[in-house]
């Protein structure tokens, strides 16, 4: 006997329609906002994610060497393989690109609740657009798609951040650079971490300034309305350079801020400089959404990634995007009991006399299922009691009756599983009959 890999999911048919029912909604939300599906390995070179993706990631690869000698890596994340597509025939694509993927990704984290080693993510990005419309209309598809399973303002937020300021506010300080991303480390940690912790780390990183700037970062993360924000940053600098950068971000902040706002996405939004995101490569806004109760893991994440496709040895292109993983969004609509009963069903169940009138209904059940009609029927020969008892435990609408007197005559009975209703139907017709009495629910009028 074997079991099942720990942090590995088997999709028993009920989860494995539970996971179709999620990705139906994604799809219908990507496609109403104009994105196009794509797909690629699941397998990559190992180099693919080294740097690319950051330490945290590249530590949780499943890496092996191939039978031909090539380090390869099954995907962590879709965003460095996307890059490599769109990288590939960035000269032919029609801009902005808008594109989306649903797709199983692999990581070697302590398998816990919300956590697990492989995943799905619906992942929606956007390339060749650089201005703050395309980071709204990202974050507005992953609040719709989070809406369309039922969510609401009550239930989930989403954290919005900026790379940008905080990189512009380490300037202020004299900490622009490599010291600066080593700096955002700290800050993405500073709300998991005790205090002296994050204190220590940034000690070694600047010395005697680091209360002052701690007590700055955490001032920051604190911030929820706009003008504080715009307030609090203007404040650190006199140099005005840098005041004019602050003033040309605070507009795209408030670009991004109105356009959610008139698509109604308001009340969804929180102001948090608490989020920096682990990965490498973002450079701007960026997100995450969060249930509003319960210490979960993030829904959805994502942001601003302008240098990535240049590192990968592309010509340069700017690029945001979102992944959204199933795994804890399926425990929150568990929870919510927002998964519809999702059980599917025949339209029609056969019930035969005997071996003769099955062969028969054959052809009749063959010219259904043409018509895209779901019909059942008991594999082996049993009592009529016990298939009539099998037909409605199958929930199909619809029974096919072939007694041997019907057949006789060229003719099938056709029950109403609900109403009770019974029809006599010429064979010939019965495909044309069964259509119209879906069509109509109901078997009166439809001989
Ligand atoms: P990420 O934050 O690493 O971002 O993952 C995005 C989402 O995937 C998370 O919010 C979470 O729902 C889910 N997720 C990640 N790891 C796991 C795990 N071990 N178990 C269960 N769920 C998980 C990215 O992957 C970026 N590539 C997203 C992106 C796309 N950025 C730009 N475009």
């Amino acid at each position: 006997m074997f079991e099942r890999l720990p942090g590995f999911r088997d999709f028993y048919p009920d989860a494995c329609a539970a996971r179709n029912f999620v990705f139906r909604v994604w799809r219908q939300s990507a496609r109403k906002f104009g994105f196009s599906e794509y797909d690629c390995p699941v397998l990559e070179s190992l180099d693919l994610f080294r740097e690319k993706s950051g330490n945290e990631i590249v530590e949780q690869l499943f890496a092996f060497t191939d039978k031909g000698g090539r380090e390869v890596a099954l995907r962590p994340e879709m965003t460095p393989s996307l890059a490599r597509l769109v990288g590939a025939r960035a000269n032919s694509l029609k801009r902005p690109i808008k594109w989306f993927s649903i797709g199983e990704q692999f990581r070697y984290e302590k398998p816990q609740q919300g956590r697990l080693r492989s995943h799905y993510q619906l992942n929606a990005d956007i390339f060749g657009e650089a201005g703050a419309a395309a980071d709204a209309e990202l974050m507005a598809l992953c609040l719709d798609c989070m809406t369309s399973l039922g969510l609401g303002h009550g239930d989930i937020v989403l954290r919005l951040s900026d790379r940008k300021l905080w990189m512009l506010f380490l300037e202020t300080q004299g900490l622009a650079g490599p010291m600066g991303e080593e700096i955002l480390q700290v800050v993405d940690k500073v709300e998991r971490r005790k205090r002296e912790q994050s204190l220590a780390r940034l000690e070694s990183l600047v010395g005697l300034a680091a209360e002052p700037l701690l007590t700055d970062i955490e001032a920051l993360a604190g911030i929820r309305k706009f003008d504080e924000l715009t307030g609090f940053l203007s404040r650190k600098t006199s140099d005005s350079r840098l005041q004019a950068s602050l003033e040309e971000r605070f507009m795209e902040w408030a670009d991004i801020l109105e356009t959610l706002r008139c698509m109604g996405w308001e009340d969804f939004l929180r102001i948090d400089l608490g989020i920096v995101r682990g990965l490498a490569y973002y450079t701007g806004f960026v997100y995450e959404v969060f249930p509003r109760q319960g210490e979960m893991r993030s829904l959805a994440a994502g942001g601003r990634y302008d240098g990535l496709i240049e590192k990968l040895g592309y010509a340069p292109m700017p690029a945001a995007g979102f992944g959204m993983g199933d795994v804890t969004l399926t425990i929150l609509l568990e929870q919510m009991q927002l998964f519809p009963r999702l059980i599917e069903k025949p339209d029609l169940y056969g019930i035969f006399g005997g071996l003769k009138e099955r062969a028969e209904a054959h052809t009749d059940i063959a010219a259904l299922r043409k018509a895209g009609l779901a019909v059942e029927y008991p594999l082996r020969q049993v009592g009529f009691g016990r298939q009539f008892r099998l037909a409605s435990a199958s929930g199909a609408r619809f029974a096919l009756i072939y007694g041997s007197e019907e057949v006789g005559q060229g003719q099938v009975r056709l029950k109403d599983l609900l109403s009770g209703e019974e029809l006599l139907v010429a064979r010939q017709n019965l495909t044309d009959v069964v259509l119209r009495g879906m069509e109509s629910g109901s078997l009166s009028g439809s001989a």
